[in-house]
């Protein structure tokens, strides 16, 4: 697939097959990719923390607070990212530019590891609406966390779906 094909089908996937789990080569060739992503003066702020089997289904589980994401139950993977300190030269430019680098680069690894997921063939879907303090506790993490993956393989008939997005006009502005 090339980056094109991959952006047209990668999608979130909220209908997983609990009986197929994912492939170590295909996890490791995911990570790989999300390793590799780039981050404000290469500081890589981040810690990805894979969950699977007992762990998966209590992550999932804290994802799930006033009904929402019941499907990531289902899913036989789960990637916590959670916060790292910035290096310094980052933290000063964050400081100094009033921007949140740190974010940014969480949201790259995501895109990274969401289309190298449809790559491999596999469905994934960025959760935002989470516990914070239950997956801190269940991956014995002692920093934030901010997003959780899901990754397996869709159920059969999972259909890919036509893409809701703002017209190119909203989104762009040419300036010559
Ligand atoms: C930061 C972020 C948080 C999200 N949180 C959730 C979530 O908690 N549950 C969910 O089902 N989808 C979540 N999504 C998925 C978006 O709803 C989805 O990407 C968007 O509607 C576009 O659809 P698509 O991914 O199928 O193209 C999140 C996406 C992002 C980028």
């Amino acid at each position: 697939m090339n980056f094109t094909e991959i952006a047209n089908t990668r999608q979130s996937c909220r209908s997983y097959d609990a009986e197929r789990g994912v492939e170590q080569e295909k996890l490791d060739a995911i990570l790989e990719s999300a390793r590799l992503s780039p981050s404000a003066c290469n500081g890589q702020p981040y810690l990805m923390t894979v969950c699977r089997g007992e762990s998966a289904r209590a992550v999932a589980k804290a994802t799930q607070g006033m009904g929402m994401n019941k499907f990531a139950s289902d899913a036989p993977v789960l990637i916590v990212i959670s916060e790292k300190p910035y290096v310094a030269s980052a933290a000063l430019g964050a400081k100094v530019k009033g921007n949140d680098y740190r974010s940014i680069d969480i949201g790259i690894l995501a895109a990274y590891i969401t289309a190298e997921a449809a790559a491999q063939g596999l469905g994934s879907c960025i959760l935002g609406w989470f516990d914070d303090a239950k997956i801190r506790e269940i991956c014995s993490l002692d920093a934030p966390v901010r997003l959780v993956i899901t990754v397996g393989y869709p159920k059969e008939g999972d259909k890919l779906r036509q893409k809701k997005r703002k017209d190119m006009g909203e989104l762009v502005k040419f300036f010559d």
